[in-house]
């Protein structure tokens, strides 16, 4: 069983996967942690130090060989992944299933705002301008997210709520 989470930065991809592999007896794999794992880098250093042209071809290279290589695993990607190259096709073709975890955009720039600074594209967007920047990026991303074979409305819940919806939805 493969299962791939999508969805905008802070929607919770991590620890929702996390748990939801667990529950699952899946193995869990967290796309950026495996980058910066072969890269010794953290996802920051490799954009100020690589570029982030660099770092999409990095992403397109390490979600196909993780997707093609890997069974048994709960994959949480990056907020940008589905959107780049065909990789959203790679995604559905090569997964049993695929969750948006869909937030709105006053939860996002909340949670954001918190964890600004380990996220390159958003670390120097002054907090005031965060609601239009997500709002504008989100427009540009949904389409791919949306793509998922399911969503999952996360907005108020738990995390254990929102596992408990995906897996109802896998049965
Ligand atoms: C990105 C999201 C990040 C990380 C990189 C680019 C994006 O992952 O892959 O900073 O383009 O939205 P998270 O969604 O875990 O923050």
């Amino acid at each position: 069983m493969k299962v791939v989470l999508v969805g905008y930065m802070a929607s919770g991809k991590s620890s929702i996967g996390r748990a939801l592999a667990d529950d699952l007896e899946l193995n869990y794999v967290d796309l950026d942690s495996f980058i910066e794992k072969e890269m010794g880098m953290s996802i920051q250093q490799i954009f100020s130090n690589r570029g982030e042209i660099f770092f999409r071809k990095k992403e397109y290279e390490t979600l196909g060989q993780i997707l093609k290589n890997e069974n048994d695993i709960v994959l949480s990607t990056g907020g940008g992944t589905p959107c780049y190259g065909n990789n959203m096709q790679t995604i559905l073709d090569h997964s049993d299933t695929s969750i948006y975890l869909q937030l709105s955009i006053p939860s996002l720039v909340e949670r954001i705002s918190q964890e600004k600074d380990s996220r390159p594209l958003v670390q120097n967007i002054k907090d005031e301008d965060l609601p239009e920047f997500v709002g504008k990026h989100l427009f540009e991303r949904r389409n791919f997210y949306m793509q998922a074979k399911e969503t999952v409305i996360c907005d108020g819940k738990a995390i254990r709520e929102v596992v408990d919806e995906i897996k109802t939805r896998l049965l």
